[in-house]
């Protein structure tokens, strides 16, 4: 049933908001990969030209090979926007991403986007207030344990993901680098001060706070599909 809202919300941010001629940043995780399903049928089906991908992560990247989207990189080409998931959406479209493993990717293309990020997700994502769950920092290998320490220091209990096949093992992400799954047991009423915060620490490299980069948010229920459009810069 969530899988079924993922794919509508999806389809439909792709219909509203893609158009030939664009580069598209593709996001990463489930719900991002029915964006690129979605994508890959419009340009095979003739609906969608000229249309190039700029993937998130290795596993989209694959993705959207399968499907026939030309990928580029971000060397050769800007996107016009970027389609992604998200883990928790909160208010003024802040939002947490990084539990799939891709932040770091997903926010430098993200923040590369001309017009911003397009958010996909089924309407568990919607929260009052952020940190209901993990918020996700990845993290420099060397030194990942005195990082933690330091992240800890910032009123949360971090965690090293561990990898799911072999749990003896960190998670690597693409970029060679480790996650941080940090709880917030006070939650996380300021995502700006936050973000500033983690920054401070060197070997963080990057949160999955995401704060004044989404452009919308699409959001699939059972009751139909519902976009909230940020306010115009
Ligand atoms: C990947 O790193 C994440 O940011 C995902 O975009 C996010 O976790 C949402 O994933 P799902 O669509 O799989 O819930």
């Amino acid at each position: 049933m969530v899988e079924g809202l993922k794919r509508d919300a999806a389809f439909a941010a792709v219909d509203r908001y893609v158009e030939s001629g664009m580069t598209v940043g593709l996001g990463t995780g489930t719900t991002a990969a029915f964006v690129v399903a979605r994508v890959g049928a419009l340009i095979s089906g003739g609906a969608l030209r000229d249309v190039r991908g700029i993937p998130t992560s290795e596993r989209t990247a694959a993705l959207a090979r399968e499907v026939g989207i030309p990928l580029a990189m971000l060397s050769e080409a800007r996107p016009t926007l970027t389609l992604d998931g998200a883990d928790e959406i909160g208010p003024d479209l802040a939002v947490i991403k990084g539990r799939g493993g891709a932040l770091l990717r997903e926010k430098i293309v993200a923040a590369s986007s001309e017009k911003g990020l397009i958010i996909v997700a089924d309407g568990s994502k919607p929260v009052a207030l952020l940190g209901q769950g993990p918020l996700p920092v990845e993290v420099e290998p060397y030194g990942w344990s005195s990082t933690l320490d330091a992240l800890g220091a910032l009123g949360c209990e971090p965690e090293l993901r561990l990898d799911r096949a072999d749990p003896q093992l960190p998670f690597v992400t693409d970029g060679g680098h480790y996650t941080a799954d940090c709880f917030f047991p006070g939650k996380i009423p300021d995502p700006t001060a936050l973000e500033i915060e983690i920054k401070r620490i060197p070997g963080a490299l990057e949160c999955g706070l995401f704060v004044d980069l989404v452009r919308a948010a699409v959001v699939a229920r059972e009751d139909g599909v519902e976009v909230t459009e940020a306010p115009p810069r």
